[in-house]
């Protein structure tokens, strides 16, 4: 299939080239190929200064969630990102600047007694903000540690109040192909879509993510409105959420319509699952290029580990 050649976390560059060569080939690629401005080599931007909710940050931290190593400085993480919408290269921070956060509506639908479609600043302002530095681990075999503001996704299940049957809460990108270049790419399954358990969306580390670095989350790291679930690979981590809504059926998620033998639903860090085509044993940290072994749950076990101790059977970890 076409999609063969395309998918940027297929090309080994992601396990072992040092953080220089990285850099090196974006300006390569920003210089000689003219397709990535200027502004994307200087490192991340900030979110645009006329926020409307610029007043909540940065947000009180809660100590609750330690990290076993430094922050990733803001220069690194701000400016290797994973946003298909917006190409396959790791520097999407130009073209996902252009993305028009403002006026953006959650629609909260399905097997809810609340639907709802809610502006974000109203949403924002409605819930409990608070920063957490969290591990967050790519399927790629890079990782970063981030301080994140946002609010426990549990806190938004309670406002829409599911239903009983409710059995799944799934999560989609905003769709605009106007806005988006990525979106063209007709082999995709666009909108992006990822999904969690109802039970996994009540746990304490599922997070809505508003911002990031102590103030709104800029483009390339999902604005408005993201996911961290640091538990699991990165990719479940979906970002500009538009649409959230709660069913009985497992939803199809876009990487696993893509390539189901190799990106399932649930995504469960596990260094001894290998996947198809790398070992997940190690992951080269962004910025300094360390190589660390890679942890079950990605640390997070005491956490999560209990949702899935009854789930025999299910490919709990690709
Ligand atoms: N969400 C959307 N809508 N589009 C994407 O391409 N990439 C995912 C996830 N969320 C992606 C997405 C992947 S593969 C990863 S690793 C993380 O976002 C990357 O988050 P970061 O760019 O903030 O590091």
């Amino acid at each position: 299939m076409l999609i063969k050649n395309r998918r940027g976390w297929e090309i080994p560059e992601s396990e072992a080239t040092p953080e220089s060569a990285f850099l090196n080939r974006r300006a390569l690629m920003a210089g000689g190929a003219g397709l990535i401005g200027a502004s994307v080599i200087g490192g991340a931007q900030a979110a645009s200064p006329a926020d409307p909710t610029a007043d909540l940050y940065p947000a009180k931290r809660n100590d609750r969630y330690k990290l076993d190593r430094a922050l990733t400085d803001e220069k690194f993480s701000g400016d290797y990102n994973n946003y298909y919408e917006f190409g396959t290269s790791k520097s999407v921070t130009g073209a996902a600047a252009k993305l028009k956060t403002r006026p953006w509506t959650v629609k909260i639908d399905g097997l809810v007694d609340k639907p709802v479609e809610i502006a974000i600043d109203d949403l924002i302002r409605k819930m409990p903000l608070e920063e957490r530095l969290y591990r967050h681990r790519c399927v790629e075999a890079w990782s970063m540690a981030v301080p994140w503001t946002g609010f426990p996704l549990a806190s938004l299940v309670a406002m829409a109040s599911p239903k009983a049957d409710a059995r799944y809460i799934v999560m989609q990108t905003f769709k605009d192909p106007g806005q988006a270049p990525g979106q063209k790419q007709f082999w995709y399954p666009w909108p992006y879509t990822e999904g969690l358990t109802v039970e996994e969306a009540g746990n304490d580390l599922a997070f809505m993510v508003t911002g990031v670095y102590g103030k709104p989350l800029a483009n390339q790291f999902g604005a408005p409105l993201r996911l961290a679930v640091p538990w699991k690979y990165g990719f479940k981590s979906v970002k500009a959420i538009d649409r959230i809504t709660f069913t009985n059926e497992r939803p199809k998620t876009f990487w696993e319509a893509l390539q189901s033998s190799e990106y399932g639903f649930w995504a469960n860090v596990n260094p001894e699952v290998s996947h198809p085509r790398w070992s997940q044993a190690e992951e080269r940290v962004l910025g300094t290029g360390e190589m660390r072994p890679t942890l079950l749950f990605n640390g997070y076990g005491e956490y999560v580990a209990d949702l899935y101790k009854n789930l025999k059977g299910e490919r709990l970890w690709a």
